[in-house]
């Protein structure tokens, strides 16, 4: 992982709650998806003494309390519900690429990636249902395909993309994962060494693609 990387010398890990870290490679910062001057203030805090390399968005909403629920028809949809998602998923992460973009720096290749989601891939939509969850995914997918191609004139050696990271044994996935067979459920740290791998390969021809937790390209 990250921190046992001897390449890496510093991380920053954000979160609206207070984490205790306890790992002296690592700094937490507070930042709230639905506060932009909290984005902001994050950003500069973060870059405060060197540019950064390595850009994450591993955040991400579908259900929550019982309250939100993923919509099963267009007739559970609500104004509500969409606002909600679409602020966590689609409004919080184009934020951050508009505050954290601007501080990947060098000569060298940088990494700006959001997590997506498969289901929200228009061209390998074939079972319908969460419209709210699948529209937001889909719209992050646009943001990142528009903002690589304004980075690829900024900063050529700069990869922006959206990634995959197949079906996790998380919160997010808890009420569904049920469904889900043991070797297509993966550990977080299974998910997250995967996609630190995808990462790893990616090269600037990679940028503005969606990729899965296994490197295969998916369709937009
Ligand atoms: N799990 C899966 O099977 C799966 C499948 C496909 C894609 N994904 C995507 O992978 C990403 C990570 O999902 P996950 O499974 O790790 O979900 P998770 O366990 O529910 O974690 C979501 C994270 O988002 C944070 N968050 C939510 N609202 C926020 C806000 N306003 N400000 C700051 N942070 C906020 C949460 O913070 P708090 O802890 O403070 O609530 C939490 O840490 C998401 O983009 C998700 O859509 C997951």
């Amino acid at each position: 992982m990250l921190t046992s990387d001897a390449g890496v010398n510093e991380i920053h890990a954000f979160s609206r709650s207070p984490v205790d870290w306890q790992h002296k490679k690592v700094r937490g910062h507070f930042l709230d998806l639905t506060d932009e001057t909290s984005i902001d203030k994050a950003a500069t805090e973060a870059t405060a003494t060197s540019p950064l390399d390595l850009v994450i968005v591993a955040s991400g909403i579908l259900h929550r309390d019982g309250e939100l629920l993923p919509e099963k028809t267009l007739r559970d949809l609500s104004s509500k519900a969409l606002t909600e998602v679409f602020a966590v998923n689609t409004i919080g992460p184009a934020l951050i690429a508009k505050h954290f973009l601007p501080k990947l720096r060098g000569h060298h290749k940088t990494v700006f990636a959001a997590l997506s989601a498969r289901v929200g891939s228009i061209g390998d939509n074939r079972l319908g249902g969460w419209p709210s969850y699948r529209m937001s995914k889909a719209a992050l997918n646009m943001l990142i395909r528009t903002v690589s191609i304004e980075q690829a004139r900024r900063l050529p050696e700069a990869i922006v993309v959206t990634l995959h990271p197949g079906t996790v044994d998380t919160a997010l996935s808890k009420p569904f994962s049920k469904r889900v067979a043991a070797p297509k459920l993966f550990s977080p740290t299974f998910a997250a060494t995967q996609l630190l791998r995808v990462i790893n390969g990616l090269e600037q021809k990679d940028t503005g693609g969606f990729y899965a937790y296994d490197g295969s390209p998916i369709v937009y």
